[in-house]
């Protein structure tokens, strides 16, 4: 059994001192180093460092995708620190949807197919009309029976989108979801993702290289070397883009 928890009250997931090693004795990595970050709920978070500073780790873990070395992960409502393999994936398929920079849709189905795919998964009943809402509020109404290699990177992205959405997950986790795009393609999907927010308050948690998706987010966390060092909340772009140099440098 998860145990049902007190979480702060409007936090959809949360971090409390997190941490991630790899490797065995000779060769060990501490990818995260003590993280403690909470998501309030209807509020977008990016995470920000230089390669190899712990983001993946840090959204897989918050995810539920990777087990933690030490600390609690909490995910709406329940702490799934020490959650049995099956019960983490059934959490896994109600509360979250994730988003990669490589779309991952199956290329062989159609964009409903793809869609539909996690409602089957966790042996929903799948609506044929529930799936064309999620594809339209994404702006793909009229490419429903396209397969991926029939549509543009931004618009496999959109797909990705509605993918992880129609399961009306808790958290909607994105590592790089714009790495991939054009500059314009890369605007079209912020501006999705600001709108889900805004008007559905859905909570975001996204990693990004990029300082314009970043300045998109409610709030923006540095890390460097498996720690957060650093915090801003609705930064500019040029702000966001000084902060990361620093870190870098
Ligand atoms: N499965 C793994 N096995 C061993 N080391 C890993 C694994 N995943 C990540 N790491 C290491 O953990 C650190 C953080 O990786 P990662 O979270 O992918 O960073 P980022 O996403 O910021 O580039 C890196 O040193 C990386 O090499
Ligand atoms: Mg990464």
């Amino acid at each position: 059994m998860t145990n049902a928890i007190e979480l702060q009250r409007g936090t959809a997931g949360e971090l409390r001192d997190v941490t991630r090693e790899y490797g065995g004795k000779q060769a060990r990595v501490r990818a995260l180093d003590g993280v403690s970050l909470a998501f309030p709920e209807g509020t977008w978070t990016a995470v920000m460092g230089p390669s190899g500073s712990g983001k993946s780790t840090l959204l897989h873990c918050a995810a539920g995708l990777e087990r933690v070395s030490s600390g609690q992960v909490l995910l709406a409502g329940q702490d799934i620190t020490a959650a049995k393999d099956d019960e983490l994936t059934r959490v896994r398929r109600r509360q979250i949807g994730f988003v990669f920079q490589s779309f991952n849709l199956i290329g062989s189905l159609t964009a409903e197919q793809n869609v539909a795919l996690p409602l089957r998964l966790s042996g929903r009943r799948v609506s044929k009309k529930e799936v064309r809402a999620v594809l339209a509020s994404v702006g793909l109404a009229d490419r429903m029976r396209h397969r991926p290699r029939e549509l543009s990177g931004g618009q496999q992205q959109r797909v990705a989108i509605a993918r992880a959405m129609v399961t009306r997950p808790s958290v909607l986790f994105a590592d790089e979801p714009t790495g991939a795009l054009d500059s314009a393609s890369a605007r079209s999907v912020l501006g999705l993702l600001r709108g889900m927010v805004d008007e559905a308050g859905q909570t975001i948690v996204m990693v990004t290289h990029d300082p314009a998706a970043a300045a998109r987010a409610d709030s923006v966390v540095f890390l460097s070397d498996g720690r957060i060092v650093d915090r801003a909340s609705r930064p500019s772009a040029r702000e966001v883009a000084d902060r990361l140099a620093a870190l870098e440098a």
